[in-house]
């Protein structure tokens, strides 16, 4: 195969370069020409001439190694087929191959380099909904990836991504949920690991809606009665699993101007008709679509919030678990304890000042339940507010990440992880509602977590030791930030590594290493994998609640429960990272297979 470097022969323009005389083209069939950016494949075919990339574009395989018949360019790498006038595949999984202006002047053969779009933003917006519509994780890879290097908001990306994935699948899932909780953590990735949340997050809902039937939407009420009569209505399809009436009366209210704040209460309250509905998953799901809200504007509220409906109304309660009803009725203790929240709340409202957050979290942590519940009463009385009550729930929730004993079984990660996505969920709905519109409904989303954290008691007998306490130096491990930080990926690269991961962590926090860094690690660690659901919301949830606390013995405490979560988990096949690789690599320009290119 004839290569040439023609960088010496541009023309005036200095676009077009020559590659050839149409002669030595028609003789060889093919040639290869070095763009600036790629090599470009020169064919000769029934009379006619083609320029493309020479990369395939599915995994950069030699294209000038392929076969043309009949117009039709097949890759012999994987066998994908490519109209070879218009580079547009037959296989969608390959994505279509660039092509570029090529001319016959004279009797020789010129090609332009550069492949540019007339309008890159618009060009990759289209890409990204193909990839979306027809679940290709290369196609969404490189659509992310141009419209990150076309400057477009990363918001912006996140929006088209979640419209998408509320107007495709009938209901809000897994998918969403991954890219919410993985925008949430844009602010705080450098740019590689930005571009692999925004992948990811769009892969998982292109994921969750390939075969399924979009969503149909339904229209508010003509009137518009008053927000306490959307919330008890809301409540009573709830209960009566009525989902048409239930989005019906959610779309009034959001129809009718409600807050977010006024919205989050009132689904709160009927999420909360069931104890701990479906594991915790149901209000997460509304907490993560108020957030998915806050990333992409409130104006698409009416597309965005009634996809959480249909889990809300045909959700399982624990109620109907043996496990919450016997040897002691849990359930009947939250709704004694409810019945007596106005008041509790009206009795602690003049009180100010009430800080004692870690201290009621180790009384959650007891293994009486009618003490947990007293000790949530004493709190109230003495100025603890809703919100209060969620930050210390979710930090007890993580102490039971922390101290999980490795004799568990290994699926029992997840019923500890159940209760503190559940908590950082009630926590973050409550800060949403704040206290003007709090009422005793949404605050048994509180009795319900404390329940299902003392159920989820045996997961610390024993418990794990966390490490750093009582100014433990941890010593053996590196003293280096960057060391700590790359022993730490590299105990991610084995099995099993859950203390010395906990150890890093808890070095790095120890000698004053800035948490920023280290949460970014802890990022990377996730994004490199093919994590699973909980995988990102333990990354996320655990983030958000470091936050509330900062640099502190309860803030290392909560990443210590993160990483080894995470570390219990990993490593995994990385599939996605090498599908994120390779468009990267595509999109950059280069050769991939440089050597396989070679003549
Ligand atoms: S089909 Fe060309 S590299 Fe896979």
């Amino acid at each position: 195969m004839l290569q040439r470097d023609m960088s010496a022969q541009n023309d005036a323009s200095k676009e077009f370069v020559l590659a050839g005389s149409l002669e030595e083209l028609k003789a060889k069939g093919r040639l290869v020409v070095h763009g600036r950016h790629r090599p470009i494949l020169v064919i000769y075919d029934r009379g006619r001439v083609f320029a493309l990339d020479n990369r395939c574009p599915h995994m950069g395989f030699p294209l000038e190694r392929g076969s043309v018949e009949d117009g039709i360019l097949t890759c012999h790498w994987h066998h994908a087929r490519f109209d070879l006038e218009s580079g547009c595949t037959f296989d969608l999984w390959a994505d279509d191959v660039p092509i570029c202006p090529v001319e016959v002047r004279n009797g020789d053969v010129w090609v332009k380099t550069t492949f540019d779009h007339a309008d890159p933003t618009a060009h990759w917006r289209s890409r990204l909904a193909d990839g979306l519509a027809h679940d290709l994780g290369l196609v969404i890879a490189k659509a992310v990836h141009g419209q990150l290097a076309d400057e477009v908001a990363q918001a912006d990306i996140v929006r088209q991504v979640a419209l998408f994935g509320a107007q495709n699948r009938d209901g809000w899932g897994v998918g969403l949920t991954i890219l919410t909780a993985l925008a949430n953590l844009l602010s705080a990735l450098p740019e590689e690991e930005a571009y692999l949340a925004l992948f990811h997050g769009a892969r998982r809902v292109a994921a969750d809606c390939d075969g399924e039937a979009p969503r149909r939407e339904r229209a508010p009420l003509g009137s518009r009665p008053d927000p306490a009569a959307l919330k008890r209505w809301l409540r009573r399809w709830t209960n009566v699993r009525h989902r048409e009436a239930a989005e019906r009366t959610l779309l009034t209210a959001i129809a009718a101007g409600a807050s977010p704040a006024v919205l989050a209460d009132a689904l709160l309250a009927a999420d909360t008709e069931r104890a701990f509905a479906d594991s915790g998953h149901s209000l997460d799901f509304i907490n993560k679509a108020f957030e998915c809200l806050d990333l992409i504007g409130w104006e698409h509220a009416s597309a965005v919030l009634p996809t959480v409906v249909g889990q809300l109304v045909t959700a399982r309660g624990a109620e109907e678990s043996t496990a919450w009803r016997q040897p002691i009725d849990l359930v009947a203790l939250c709704e004694e304890a409810a019945s007596q929240l106005p008041e509790l709340f009206a009795a602690g409202r003049g009180v100010h000042g009430w800080s004692d957050h870690a201290a009621l979290a180790r009384e959650l942590l007891g293994d009486d339940p009618a003490r947990i519940v007293d000790a949530l009463k004493a709190a109230i009385r003495a100025g603890a507010a809703p919100a209060d009550l969620g930050r210390s729930l979710a930090y007890a929730a993580a102490l039971r990440v922390a101290r999980f004993g490795n004799a568990n079984e290994h699926a029992d990660w997840e019923a500890a992880h159940h209760v503190f996505t559940y908590a950082n969920a009630v926590h973050q709905m409550l800060k949403r509602m704040g206290i003007a519109n709090t009422d005793s409904h949404a605050v048994r989303a509180v009795l319900h977590g404390a329940m299902a954290l003392y159920l989820a008691r045996y997961l610390n007998v024993p418990p794990a030791r966390i490490p750093g306490e009582g100014g433990e130096r941890l010593d053996d491990l590196p003293a280096d930030a960057e060391m700590i930080r790359a022993a730490l990926l590299d105990a991610f690269d084995r099995q099993r590594q859950v203390d010395l991961a906990a150890r890093l962590v808890a070095r790095h926090l120890t000698l004053g290493h800035p948490p920023q860094a280290l949460i970014a690690t802890l990022a990377r660690a996730v994004l490199r994998e093919d994590a699973g659901f909980h995988a990102y919301q333990m990354l996320e949830a655990g983030v958000r609640q470091f936050t509330a606390w900062g640099d502190t013995d309860e803030g290392r405490h909560i990443l210590i429960a993160v990483v080894r979560y995470l570390a219990a988990h990993s490593p995994t096949e990385r599939a996605a990272l090498q599908t994120a690789d390779i468009a990267q690599r595509l999109m950059r320009g280069g050769e991939l297979h440089q050597e396989a290119g070679a003549s």
